[in-house]
């Protein structure tokens, strides 16, 4: 993917720019496709609850991260009814400002609002059970997703999980000239993962989405 790209700090900044502009609204974060979300809500909790529980080898409710967060969309519905804290991360501060009053009361269970862009991000080591990454890696070099991946692999919990819930190409990489990303395909997708060190404990395709956008796969790491 990195020689679709020209000028890495361009790719980048591009995709600042096009994140400012857009509304700070559930249609705004699904790209007008706000009506799907609570298909992908469902999708998701039917998914995560698969891991989560008592006993060994379950991942625990402690804290999560969400990543790309937007204004919390994904952190209000499926990550604050099922965990004691959670973290949000975006790049767009705006969108932050936002999940400040999106969330309602239950923001007071918001451990840190973080602006930075993923590429750049550190989380805390050993402080996470899971680290939901959704629509979102389409924004990171190959590179970065690796080295972005391997840090979470770190911050996670014992049997702690990372989701990755993102589009996927049919094949090759499909560049996105409007908001400056890339979409791959599900043999790169796993390709980065394993260079990151991380196992595939579960693959899923997203049912009953519209049929003109892209497959939507969700895969369980750690
Ligand atoms: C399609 S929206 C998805 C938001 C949220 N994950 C959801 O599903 O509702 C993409 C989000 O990624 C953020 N974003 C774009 N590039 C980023 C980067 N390099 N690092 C962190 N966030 C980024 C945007 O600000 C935006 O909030």
């Amino acid at each position: 993917m990195e020689d679709l790209i020209e000028d890495e700090a361009t790719f980048y900044s591009k995709a600042e720019l096009y994140w400012k502009e857009v509304n700070p609204t559930v249609d705004g974060m699904l790209g007008g496709y706000g009506s799907i979300s609570s298909i992908d809500i469902n999708g998701s909790k039917k998914f995560l609850y698969k891991f989560l529980g008592e006993g060994p080898g379950k991942t625990g409710t402690g804290c999560a991260l969400d990543c790309g967060a937007g204004i919390g969309r994904i952190t209000k519905r499926l990550l604050l009814p099922l965990f004691r804290t959670v973290d949000l991360v975006d790049v767009t501060q705006e969108f932050l400002d936002k999940a400040k009053t999106y969330l309602g009361e239950e923001a007071k269970r918001v451990g840190n609002y973080f602006c930075c862009g993923l590429q750049d991000f550190h989380p805390q080591a050993g402080r996470y059970d899971v680290i939901w990454i959704q629509w979102v890696i389409g924004h990171l070099t190959d590179d970065h997703l690796v080295e972005f991946l391997r840090r979470c692999r770190s911050s996670l919990r014992p049997d702690g999980l990372i989701v990755i819930k993102d589009n996927v190409s049919y094949e090759g990489v499909v560049p996105d000239h409007v908001d400056s990303s890339m979409c791959r395909d599900l043999p790169l997708l796993r390709q980065i993962v394993a260079r990151a060190g991380l196992t595939i404990l579960c693959e899923e395709q997203q049912q009953n989405f519209p049929e003109e956008i892209y497959q939507v796969h969700t895969l369980a790491l750690r």
